[in-house]
């Protein structure tokens, strides 16, 4: 009985030592609090800077600041002096006696917040309402004058689901976003057919289904995007009636069928992207005209046919991502033409061939050199091989070693390590535990031959301790 506390002892010694490596083994976990730090943090950055100043004699209007609050909206503050470029966000107009709400984020909200409609009926003043990382559910009635009051609307990875009929009542809208929520819609043209001064339209990792529309009433429109959705069927040769446009997104969908000649009609087109579709036929020779073009993307489809060669006549291209389609015959460039761009990929064509008298292998287009007939060289079993490393290399050789590295290195690097540490620390534990039970042998041993009187005053102190 009286051998207990030592032990107890030796183990409350080791305490602060085996704690320090529990923690070291726990330093995983408590990353996400410095993550979650800088959430909190920035209300306290707003806080500081400029309320004083803003206040400018007139304050909010009082139904709106209410309003605020009713949706948890921090307005410990003056909201109209809030300035954060990140989280929640408000701007207000001039107005005296009270200033008004002209634009409004709200951001990482709590998921049980319900916007109350007299909230949203207070803020018929929005021009510009914002939700980012909101998921709430969608307030149901939409007073009017906000629907038709607001000019932009955005909505990013917020409102649980969206549908179509709900999104299509912002009618004087010129600005659209909505990114990864559902939306739930026969087509785009449900949502976009009554925006008629719609300048941007992104609606992207919607799960939206239907077709690109046929009829275009926002004719003003500069960028759309329609990526990451579930589209279908051709795309439609009336596309050519938005010749303002300088955006057009429609990658990661399921389009079919061939790029429309009319393509050539939008003249202001900077920056397209139909890449990661089923479209097939050729390169539509109407591309030519595309003067103001910087990027084309037409990855991974079915395209086929010969690479055109007006694409050296592009000046302005700077981007042209060709791989992974069915293009054939003999690669058309030479390396003066390649050095021009700021990305290039041409891999994954299986038909397609340089001519290794005019490009040097060195370039590593991803694809095989030609035979005298313009045909890829085929070494019967060498060539699948050799095209598909190619092809990693030209993707980009980065990429290509961050595959290796997920696969291999990084993942036998760590659970090496954890397998040295786990062995240490049994080891360790085991060591401990031997300590703990053979000083109770040993402290037995020394009660025998110590005389009892000093080995009790050890054990008092031990005791008081
Ligand atoms: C932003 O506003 C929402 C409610 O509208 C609130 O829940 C959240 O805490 C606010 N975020 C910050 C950083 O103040
Ligand atoms: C668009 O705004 C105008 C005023 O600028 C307004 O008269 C009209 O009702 C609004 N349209 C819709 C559909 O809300
Ligand atoms: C779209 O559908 C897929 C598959 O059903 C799902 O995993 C994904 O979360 C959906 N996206 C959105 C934004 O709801
Ligand atoms: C389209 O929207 C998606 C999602 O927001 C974005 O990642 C992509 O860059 C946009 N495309 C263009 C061309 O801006
Ligand atoms: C085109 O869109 C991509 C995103 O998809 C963007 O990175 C790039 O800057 C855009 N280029 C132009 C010229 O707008
Ligand atoms: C391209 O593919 C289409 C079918 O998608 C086919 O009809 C056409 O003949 C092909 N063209 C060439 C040049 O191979
Ligand atoms: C490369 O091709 C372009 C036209 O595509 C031509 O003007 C240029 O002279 C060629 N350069 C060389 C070094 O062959
Ligand atoms: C490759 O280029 C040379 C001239 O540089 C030419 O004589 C030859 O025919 C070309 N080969 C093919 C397959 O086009």
């Amino acid at each position: 009985m009286e051998r207990r506390p030592i032990a107890l002892l030796i183990l409350l010694a080791l305490l602060p030592f085996y704690t320090w490596i529990g923690g070291g083994a726990a330093a995983v976990p408590p990353s996400p609090s410095p993550k979650a730090s800088p959430a909190p943090s920035p209300p306290a950055s707003n806080a500081s800077p400029r309320p004083p100043s803003a206040a400018q004699g007139s304050t909010l209007d009082p139904r709106q600041l209410t309003a605020l609050q009713s949706m948890g909206f921090p307005t410990a503050t003056d909201p109209c002096a809030d300035p954060s470029p990140h989280g929640n966000a408000t701007a207000c107009d001039d107005d005296t006696p009270f200033r008004h709400l002209v634009s409004l984020r709200l951001a990482n909200c709590s998921p049980d917040l319900d916007i109350p409609t007299t909230a949203l009926r207070a803020l018929s003043t929005l021009r510009s309402l914002a939700f980012l990382r909101c998921p709430i559910p969608v307030p149901r009635h939409l007073p009017g004058p906000l629907t038709a009051s607001l000019r932009s609307f955005s909505c990013d990875a917020s409102l649980r689901h969206l549908t179509g009929v709900w999104l299509s009542r912002f009618q004087n809208l010129t600005d659209l976003s909505v990114v990864g929520v559902p939306v739930s819609a026969s087509g785009p043209a449900v949502i976009l057919s009554q925006m008629h001064h719609l300048r941007s339209a992104t609606i992207s990792a919607t799960n939206l289904s239907g077709v690109v529309p046929h009829h275009w009433n926002a004719l003003g429109l500069v960028h759309l995007n329609l990526s990451s959705n579930l589209l279908k069927g051709r795309i439609p040769s009336s596309i050519s009636v938005l010749g303002l446009i300088q955006t057009l997104d429609l990658s990661s969908n399921a389009l079919t069928g061939s790029l429309p000649d009319t393509i050539g009609d939008l003249a202001a087109l900077k920056n397209a992207s139909f890449a990661r579709n089923s479209l097939s036929g050729p390169v539509p020779d109407s591309i030519s005209q595309l003067s103001a073009l910087v990027h084309l993307d037409l990855s991974s489809n079915q395209f086929n046919g010969s690479i055109p060669k007006f694409l050296a006549e592009m000046k302005g291209l700077k981007l042209l991502n060709l791989e992974k389609n069915n293009f054939q015959g003999v690669f058309p460039f030479n390396a003066s033409f390649l050095r021009r761009f700021e990305v290039f990929k041409v891999g994954g064509n299986n038909n397609l061939c340089y001519n290794h008298t005019q490009l040097s292998s060195s370039l590593k287009l991803g694809i095989a050199p030609c035979d005298k007939y313009g045909l890829p060289v085929s070494p019967p079993a060498d060539r699948s091989t050799r095209a598909d490393s190619s092809d990693y290399s030209d993707d980009s050789s980065d990429e290509g070693s961050r595959d290796r590295g997920s696969n291999g290195g990084s993942h036998h690097g760590p659970s090496k390590l954890v397998l040295g540490v786990a062995i240490g620390l049994s080891c360790f534990v085991f060591l401990v535990i031997f300590l703990v039970c053979f000083s109770k042998q040993l402290f037995s041993l020394i009660s025998f031959t110590i005389t009892v009187a000093p080995f009790s005053r050890i054990k008092k102190r031990f005791c008081r301790s």
